[in-house]
């Protein structure tokens, strides 16, 4: 998700920094946002110069020190609370007092990372949606914290990286995921029925509504074990047991199979 934003950022003519802990998952992240632009240029969607100018704009760093100048910080690691915790202490202690800490959290509560930092009406959430680079969509979440000026300058910046932006109260699964999850969590509920199969069930959502992906390829490109942090957190948020991860779920994570990016989750790739 890290290289799709820092993508979409570069893309819209600002300079973005992508901060990981080793210089190799930083290369990883530059390189997979590099192969999207070349098979852009491939299908002539994109001119050299563009994808030249793109790339320009991103660098890379490993020291957290690097981001002490930027305007705004998108937190985007595991879905953990105490690292995301930890992660908002030591980004306080770098940026600058008027940059916007932001945090790219699925589910958890954006609070939790406000209250840790000296000045918690700077902390909102910048939620992504997979894969970053396509999906319009961006939700704005405000903590009870947060100031007007960070959510004002918050659906500034938004609006020109060219999403569409929308404003959402701090509530676990904000619109999207409390909405969706649910959804992917009852599929998984009816294979492990034996209702259908994994394949008629996505033919049945894509050809009956429409929808881009069935569910099960739609897990296996969020990710399981992201799936699974997720449903978790809004089951204790709501005790809803449409929200109480079902057990094939938990299994395939126990068992590595992390979806697209293990290159096996429901599907092998
Ligand atoms: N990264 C970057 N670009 C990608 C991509 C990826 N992983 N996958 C596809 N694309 C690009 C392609 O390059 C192509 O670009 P182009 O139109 O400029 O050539 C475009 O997307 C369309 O791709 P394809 O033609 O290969 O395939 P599809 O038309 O089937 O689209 C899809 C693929 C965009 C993934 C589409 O199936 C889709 O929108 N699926 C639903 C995704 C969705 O629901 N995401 C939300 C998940 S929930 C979430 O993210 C919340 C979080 O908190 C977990």
């Amino acid at each position: 998700m890290a290289g799709g934003i820092a993508e979409v950022v570069a893309r819209a003519g600002m300079r973005a920094i992508l901060r990981a802990r080793s210089e190799a998952s930083a290369a990883t992240a530059v390189k997979q946002v590099t192969s999207g632009l070349a098979r852009q240029v491939d299908k002539g969607k994109l001119d050299a110069a563009e994808r030249d100018r793109i790339l320009a704009n991103i660098t890379t760093a490993t020291d957290l020190g690097a981001l002490g100048a930027c305007d705004i910080i998108i937190e985007s690691v595991v879905e953990d609370l105490a690292t995301k915790q930890q992660l908002f202490r030591d980004l306080d202690a770098v940026a600058t007092p008027r940059a916007i800490l932001a945090t790219n959290t699925s589910t958890l509560p954006v609070v939790e990372m406000a209250k840790v930092v000296r000045q918690p009406e700077r902390v909102c959430g910048i939620h992504f949606f997979n894969p970053a680079q396509v999906l319009p969509l961006v939700e704005i979440v405000r903590p009870i914290t947060a100031s007007d000026d960070t959510i004002n300058r918050s659906v500034t910046f938004v609006k020109a990286i060219g999403k569409d932006g929308v404003n959402v109260l701090d509530r676990a699964g904000f619109i999207v995921n409390a909405l969706l999850f649910p959804y992917l969590n009852n599929a998984i509920r009816m294979l492990e029925d034996g209702t259908a199969s994994m394949e008629d069930i996505d033919t049945a959502m894509k050809g009956g509504c429409n929808f881009p992906m069935g569910p099960f390829a739609l897990l296996d490109l969020v990710g399981l074990d992201t799936s699974l942090s997720i449903l978790d957190t809004l089951h204790a948020s709501f005790g809803d047991e449409n929200f109480a991860p079902r057990p094939m779920l938990r299994k395939l994570v126990a068992e590595g199979r992390l979806g697209r990016k293990t290159k096996a989750g429901f599907y092998v790739y």
